[in-house]
């Protein structure tokens, strides 16, 4: 459907009822996107702006790339409820995709060129060619989380093999797009507006190609890769920036649930959706300190991961774990000891407090200093990172990730239990052991943390990568207005001295909602 027919339908299809999510009396071709784009923003209150975002975007492609033939896109953000820094070692996170995301207006090109403008202050357009490899901006560039979703599709035959041979043909030549993207998820906050980027991306490339995703609900009819491994190559995609992440963020863009939580587990990747309990609200709250991970942030966050691989190698030597155990990660030591978790943190007793030198490391696994750091060390341009000065902190580090893997499946089951007193309090013990064992954590987040438990909270923590960004509170439901007061308050006007304009918006109950998808306005209605 061209932009100025999405216009009209737009204003017809969201009159009246359709605004409160009812798509009752709205032709076919809109009643999918009626009911996806209201799911999308489940709060009532929001829907209008949400409306008027979709406008802004369709007017804003056709005056920039022509009245074409569109299609629209949007991926959410995300919110960690408990499980930091436990993805990339193999052990389970427990995220919700949140109803704040990156929508997308979008058509494809006939020549192997991208297009990507965005409606954001200070995204500059961004322009390039489907070469292989993609030659990457500079580090920190956004354009950079486009071309990580691009390439990622690109380079993986896997996904070819899997769409079918439509797919695999599609993408022997592939066709590159027009975009305009417009995002309402706090930037550098710990809620992966980046990786909602990387997806959203990923998304509009395939769908400009014809390729859909396929969810299990349903054939989306086509050529089309299963969600939970497109979730997978999205997770090794976004290494093109530079971040050695786990596969959290992209998997709960995708795969999000409307109104449940997902348990996911990694390598391979597998999700089991948890229902949100009744009666009670996650609610995020901005410390406002930037985390954003092509910084400081990354080398902090890389600098994590390193020592994880390096605590699972001198671990695996010291327990004589043998070699075809193939210990990658902590997350495998606590499969090949079969200890479960519980007798998992005892592993780390095995490791001494005091920081290990990268000689010592070297040492203790037979290798060479300079082996070592470039076995383990590597940043994805080839440099390799500096040893800490304060040393590797191998066995704090190890039981952060130990105990926070077992913590993520005593919350599943309070959660699941309705229990939410001990959901609260695993909440607060994950925030301390960020701080003290895994240091993620920084003044402004604890200070929000204790006010948020001084507020009426039943557990407060950080989440997403820390060293900023947010924190996640677990309210009764009842409780929220007078929490959202307090934490205004004590945080935002007495500890940061903000003014309540400059503090508005930094505090929001998040909803869960589905995952990314590509919605086509025609007859028949949602798309992949
Ligand atoms: C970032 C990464 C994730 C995960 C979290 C910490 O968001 O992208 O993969 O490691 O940090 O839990």
């Amino acid at each position: 459907m061209k932009v100025k027919q999405a216009l009209a339908a737009l204003g017809g299809a969201f009159g009246g009822g359709a605004l409160a999510g009812d798509a009752r009396g709205c032709d076919p071709g809109t009643a999918g996107w009626v009911r996806s784009l209201a799911a999308s923003c489940p709060d009532p209150t929001r829907r209008p702006a949400s409306l008027e975002r979709w406008r802004r975007l369709l007017e804003g492609f056709r005056a920039r790339f022509g009245d074409r033939d569109v299609l629209l896109a949007r991926a959410p953000g995300r919110v960690n409820l408990i499980g930091e820094h436990t993805d990339y070692n193999g052990l389970p996170v427990l995220p919700l995709a949140v109803d704040r995301d990156i929508a997308a207006v979008f058509a494809p090109r006939a020549d192997a060129r991208v297009a990507v403008e965005s409606l954001q202050p200070g995204f500059t357009a961004r322009a390039f060619a489907l070469e292989r490899p993609i030659p990457p901006y500079p580090t920190g560039d956004w354009g950079n989380y486009v071309k990580a979703g691009v390439q990622g599709m690109l380079d993986s035959p896997a996904m070819q093999r899997r769409g079918g041979p439509a797919a695999a043909a599609a993408l022997q030549a592939p066709a590159g797009f027009d975009a305009l993207l417009d995002g309402d998820i706090p930037q550098a906050a710990g809620l992966s507006s980046s990786s909602a980027l990387v997806v959203l991306s990923a998304l509009v490339f395939l769908a400009a190609n014809g390729i859909g995703v396929d969810r299990g609900d349903g054939a989306p009819g086509g050529p089309a890769v299963p969600g939970l491994q497109l979730a997978e190559w999205l997770a090794r995609a976004e290494h093109y920036v530079g971040t050695q992440g786990g596969g959290m963020d992209q998997a709960i863009s995708l795969l999000g649930r409307s109104g449940h939580a997902l348990k996911i587990d990694f390598f391979p990747l597998r999700i089991t959706p948890v229902p949100l309990p009744a009666g009670c609200v996650f609610v995020v709250a901005d410390s406002t300190v930037r985390a954003a991970k092509t910084e400081g942030a990354l080398d902090r966050y890389n600098r994590r991961a390193i020592e994880c691989r390096l605590a699972a190698a001198v671990l695996a030597r010291l327990m004589s774990v043998p070699p075809a155990a193939q210990v990658r990660r902590l997350g495998d030591l606590v499969r090949v000891l079969r200890t479960g978790a519980p007798a998992g943190a005892p592993a780390a007793e095995l490791l001494h407090e005091a920081p290990y030198t990268l000689e010592e490391i070297a040492r203790l696994l037979g290798s060479s200093p300079q082996e070592t750091a470039e076995r383990f060390c590597r940043r994805r341009d080839g440099s390799v990172h500096p040893p800490p000065p304060e040393g590797f902190k191998l066995r704090p580090r190890t039981r952060h990730v130990l105990e926070e893997g077992r913590r993520v499946e005593e919350a599943l089951a309070a959660l699941q239990g309705g229990d939410l007193a001990a959901a609260g309090l695993l909440m607060d013990r994950s925030h301390e052991s960020c701080r003290d064992l895994y240091e993620i954590s920084c003044p402004e987040l604890d200070r929000l943390v204790e006010v948020a438990r001084a507020a009426g909270a039943l557990g407060a923590r950080l989440t997403g990568a820390g060293f900023g960004g947010c924190t996640i509170s677990l309210v009764r439901e009842g409780d929220v207005p007078a929490f959202t007061e307090g934490v205004g308050r004590e945080y935002y006007r007495d500890f940061l001295g903000l003014s309540a304009a400059a503090a508005a918006g930094r505090i929001f109950p998040c909803r869960a909602v589905d995952g990314a998808a590509v919605v086509a306005l025609a007859p028949g209605g949602a798309g992949a």
